[in-house]
């Protein structure tokens, strides 16, 4: 029960590596926000958690607008109390070729990723403070680390979570707060297409050493980690949990 006690806000929690993180974090008892823009499938999640004695809530939020995210954490901390731990992982793909890309795929991806990860952390950042603790995942990706074909936009967005990750991990060190990133590679709707199309799918395998991807429950071990008491001394790294694709 390494999370007895703590309240988690889990963003992008309605399905793939966001429920599976929300899932796990219930496993180690703490308390869990499920926030989702799919306000009823964040919501049906939530209710499967607590038919097996979890307490968990599905919150519907729009992480890009201000207003939907401190309507959202102050839900959680009235009905929880306060805010432990913060995890980042609401996210979108609108892919295209930099020379197809309109100016709304650019800055949806950006609003969602980056905007919205802002808007969560200075939301919960002051009551983390007064209490000298927190701990805060943001998701990246091997898009936002080494770059990739088709997703400019995505691989931006991720590249500035790592230095949202790095700055928000100075400034709040003293104050108890540690900042890390993840940088996932698992089976999701998300990479459905890249897993699924013939197009990319050989292509994308070869990059992973392991060989396969992940299931979403073989990366939360990571968020269990980093939302932990043991990972007090662990600040602005980014963990790959991506089968070795990013070994460099
Ligand atoms: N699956 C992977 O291999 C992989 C790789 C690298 C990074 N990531 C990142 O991991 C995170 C989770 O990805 P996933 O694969 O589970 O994706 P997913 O598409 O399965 O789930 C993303 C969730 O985010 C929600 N969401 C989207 N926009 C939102 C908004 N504005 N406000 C609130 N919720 C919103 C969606 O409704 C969805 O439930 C994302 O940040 C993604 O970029 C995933």
């Amino acid at each position: 029960m390494q999370l007895a006690g703590k309240v988690a806000i889990v963003t992008g929690a309605a399905q793939g590596i966001g429920a599976a993180v929300a899932r796990a974090y219930a496993a180690e008892g703490a308390r869990v926000a499920l926030v989702d823009l799919a306000a009823d499938r964040a919501e049906a999640v939530a209710a499967a958690m607590r038919a097996d004695g979890a307490e968990a809530v599905g919150i519907g939020c729009d992480v890009a607008h201000r207003d939907d995210v401190d309507a959202m954490v102050a839900a959680t901390v009235q009905r929880f109390g306060q805010v432990d731990i913060l995890v980042n992982n609401a996210g979108i793909t609108r892919p295209a070729m930099l020379h197809k890309m309109t100016d709304a795929q650019w800055d949806s991806v950006l609003a969602v990723h980056v905007t919205g990860s802002f808007h969560c952390l200075q939301a919960v950042a002051p009551g983390m403070m007064e209490r000298n603790y927190g701990r805060v995942i943001n998701v990246t990706s091997a898009a936002g680390l080494v770059g990739t074909i088709g997703q400019i936009n995505y691989s931006t967005a991720k590249a500035a979570i790592v230095g949202f990750t790095m700055s928000a991990a100075r400034e709040l060190a003293k104050s108890g707060i540690v900042v890390n990133a993840v940088a996932p590679g698992a089976a999701t709707p998300m990479t459905d297409t890249i897993r699924t199309d013939p197009r990319f799918r050989d292509k994308y395998l070869e990059r992973i050493p392991v060989g396969r991807w992940a299931e979403p429950q073989e990366i939360a071990p990571v968020f269990v980690f980093l939302a932990s008491a043991g990972a007090a001394f662990v600040t602005g790294q980014v963990i790959a949990a991506d089968g070795g694709m990013t070994i460099r």
